[in-house]
């Protein structure tokens, strides 16, 4: 009681795109004031709440439920939460709590000494014992969701489950080796030569896990990618954990389960969909990227922040890194397996990949290309581009202006992703010309 359940799980429903369903607004919708059916009957106000959270946690489109403060004294219940759903216990301070909820009609909330009790001698267990995850907010939420922990320190004391293989940047490896001992280690080339068949097929072949084994991933997007693949396709999929090192890893390339390895004919032209168990971002790794490298990453956290409307850009680290994870975990849970509203993720990347095509992929850092992406995007939105310039300072690139029109017809088929001003739009389909005017202003002559 008190904790925020229904004010965080509306604002988690909303930032996820899923239906909301608040228990005790809709027993009260059904059948009356709460204080009026818990002062008749106490066990009948408990039957309907366990019928009505039956009925919600059978539901077969994906929901965020707020349940009522006892809804988990029910075994029914609490099996139906263990079968059917990610369960969050919103943690507060009990005297918080008790701030907020004294002096109103909440039957169980009348004076401070049995809401204690209530909730140290007659809950707590019960909250423990149900719960996935514990959070306080809503960014704790979305996080929890896709178990991506963000905490400084904590790849010192990773433990690995029993049976595991260690899928390595060799280079990061070198650099930051890890105190485990895995049963397999596996060191991959650094960046974006390990996306490649051969890497790939060479990790088939020297794994030695089991079903149950459990692939960890550690390195930047490259490796995460690979071994993400390695992990969806190895013995027809095992679990994997991602530990990711680099800032792009942190706040995209881990998160919402694409995996890939590249083609000659192009990036990213084989992969999987297959979500990590857990996401480890430990934002000490970072300390040895070097400038460049951080970069890439702050291009998309730059592109996270217009597509939140909030000046991600300039949090501190481990702020940024949890705020722009959670924007992308909260798109991913909406839309798990990109059939939809995940789009908007490529605000810019339209006509970032087209400028890397038009330059043979070399001498074009990635995030140089999503801020002139993000420039076209704005430009072509009405929006101001100021923000873009001022934090990533993209220079426009000499490539072959016919050359980046064709390859970006290519992706264009699919429309583009702008700010509208209720919010980001994709599949949005423009003029051949104007398209090609902001394609145009990003080339160098
Ligand atoms: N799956 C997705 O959703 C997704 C999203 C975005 C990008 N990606 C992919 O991610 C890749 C790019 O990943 P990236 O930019 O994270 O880097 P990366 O893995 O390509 O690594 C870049 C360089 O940084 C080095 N490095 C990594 N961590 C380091 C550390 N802590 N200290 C010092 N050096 C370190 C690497 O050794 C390498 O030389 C691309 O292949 C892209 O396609 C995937």
């Amino acid at each position: 009681m008190g904790a925020g359940k229904s004010t965080i799980g509306e604002e988690v429903a909303r930032q996820s795109g899923r239906p909301f369903v608040d228990l005790d607004r809709e027993i009260e919708r059904r059948h009356g004031a709460i204080a009026a059916l818990f002062e008749s009957s106490e066990p009948t106000f408990r039957r309907s709440e366990e019928q009505l959270a039956a009925q919600v946690l059978s539901a077969t489109r994906p929901g965020v439920i707020a349940l009522g403060g006892g809804a988990v004294l029910s075994e029914r219940t609490r099996r139906l939460l263990r079968e059917h759903a990610f369960t969050v216990w919103i943690d507060v301070e009990i005297g918080e709590a008790w701030n907020r909820v004294r002096g109103g009609d909440r039957p169980l909330a009348r004076d401070e000494t049995s809401f204690r009790r209530l909730f140290e001698e007659e809950r707590r267990p019960l909250y423990d014992s149900t719960s996935d995850d514990v959070a306080s907010s809503v960014e704790d939420v979305l996080l929890a969701a896709l178990q991506i922990r963000v905490a400084r320190g904590q790849l010192a004391e990773l433990r690995l489950p029993e049976s595991s293989a260690l899928i390595a940047d060799e280079h990061v490896l070198g650099l930051q080796p890890l105190p485990l001992q895995p049963q397999e280690v596996h060191r991959v080339p650094r960046g974006e030569a390990a996306k490649t068949p051969a890497v790939l097929e060479r990790l088939w072949r020297e794994l030695e896990l089991g079903r149950d084994g459990t692939i960890v991933a550690y390195g930047g997007g490259s490796t995460t990618d690979v071994a993400g693949l390695a992990a969806a396709t190895y013995l027809r999929g095992v679990r994997w954990l991602a530990v990711p090192t680099t800032l792009l890893g942190q706040v995209d390339a881990a998160i919402g389960g694409k995996t890939a390895i590249d083609l000659s004919a192009g990036k990213n032209l084989v992969g999987a969909i297959h979500y990590p168990a857990a996401v480890v971002s430990d934002p000490d790794v970072l300390a040895t990227l070097t400038e460049a490298q951080r970069r890439e990453g702050l291009a998309e956290v730059v592109k996270t922040g217009l597509l939140a409307e909030r000046p991600l850009w300039e949090l501190d680290d481990d702020a940024m890194i949890r705020a722009t994870a959670s924007f992308k975990a909260a798109v991913c849970l909406g839309d798990p397996f990109d059939r939809g509203r995940r789009a908007i993720l490529n605000l810019g990347h339209t006509f970032a990949h087209a400028l890397e095509a038009a330059a043979g992929y070399e001498g074009l850092m990635h995030g140089n290309a999503v801020a002139l992406g993000l420039l076209a995007a704005l430009r072509l939105s009405g929006r101001s581009t100021d923000v873009v310039e001022d934090v990533l300072g993209p220079r426009p690139v000499a490539v072959d202006r016919d050359r980046a029109w064709a390859a970006l017809g290519r992706d264009k088929k699919a429309g583009l992703v702008l700010l509208g001003d209720d919010g980001p739009r994709w599949d949005v389909r423009l003029p051949d010309s104007e398209v090609r005017r902001a394609l145009d202003e990003l080339i160098a002559d």
